[in-house]
């Protein structure tokens, strides 16, 4: 009787421990049939979503031959920039807020090393685009014109995020030689700390469709300048490699 007991009792104590063994040896990850599989997410994705705010914002907007502006497209934010070309026009020395922020400390932080960075236009209507551009195709001719100056509505001096920078040394005028002035080497190099770019850069003439202008910067916001300086993208190939509508 009481050998019986024992096996009883040793049969009861192996079942149970072997029912609470398997509980916490079971595997802790589902079956599986039930994984859920994550969608791989690319590093494009990644990018386009840290840049979303900039997006919305409109600072990354297209304004060039395939992609124009409507006629009365103006900016809500114009902001007056303070470091200017005093000959010129004080009607297009706006640029939108953030960006003329920016300007403003890119300016100042190249006078600290001693350079004058100033604009001379920032934001265009159409209506002086227009201007501007007939101008040039009166006195320099339709092919000349098509290389340097936008069709009314095509250029994004409109979208107020554009500046024309220049320097005494070039006696603030616009012209390639400012690439080799201490100005415009400086302007190349830290343009994007502050979220500008070189929007007409050499060697992208094929993708910008104009030819190089080292006085055209282009606000597009410091994460996406970043990106540009390090691809060495024009916007148009980053809007291309983000597939942004
Ligand atoms: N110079 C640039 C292309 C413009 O006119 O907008
Ligand atoms: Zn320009």
């Amino acid at each position: 009787m009481k050998r019986l007991a024992f096996t009883v009792l040793m049969i009861t104590t192996l079942i149970f421990s072997s029912v609470f063994l398997e509980g916490c040896l079971a595997p802790t990850s589902e079956p599986e049939d039930l994984i859920i599989e994550e969608p791989e997410v690319t590093l494009e994705e990644i990018l386009r979503a840290e840049l979303e705010d900039d997006i919305n914002k409109g600072y990354l907007i297209l304004a060039n031959k395939e992609h124009s502006l409507d006629k009365d497209y103006e900016p809500h934010d114009l902001a007056e920039i303070i470091y200017f070309a005093k000959d010129r026009s004080p009607l297009w020395r706006k640029m939108r807020e953030e960006a003329a922020t920016a300007f403003h400390r890119l300016s100042e932080d190249a006078k600290a090393e001693g350079l004058e960075i100033v604009v001379t236009t920032c934001y265009r209507s159409y209506d002086f685009q227009s201007q501007l551009y007939y101008g040039y195709v009166n006195t320099k001719g339709q092919e000349w014109a098509d290389k340097y100056s936008a069709k009314p509505g095509t250029s994004e001096h409109q979208t107020g995020l554009a500046a024309d920078c220049s320097s005494p040394s070039v006696n603030y005028q616009l012209t390639v030689d400012f690439e080799n002035t201490e100005e415009g080497k400086w302007l190349s190099e830290n343009a994007y700390k502050y979220g500008f770019v070189i929007r007409y850069e050499k060697g992208k003439e094929e993708i910008t469709g104009y030819s190089y202008e080292p006085w055209h910067i282009r606000y597009v916001g410091e994460k996406a300048a970043k990106v540009m300086k390090e691809k060495n993208f024009a916007l148009e190939e980053l809007i291309e490699y983000l597939d942004i509508k």
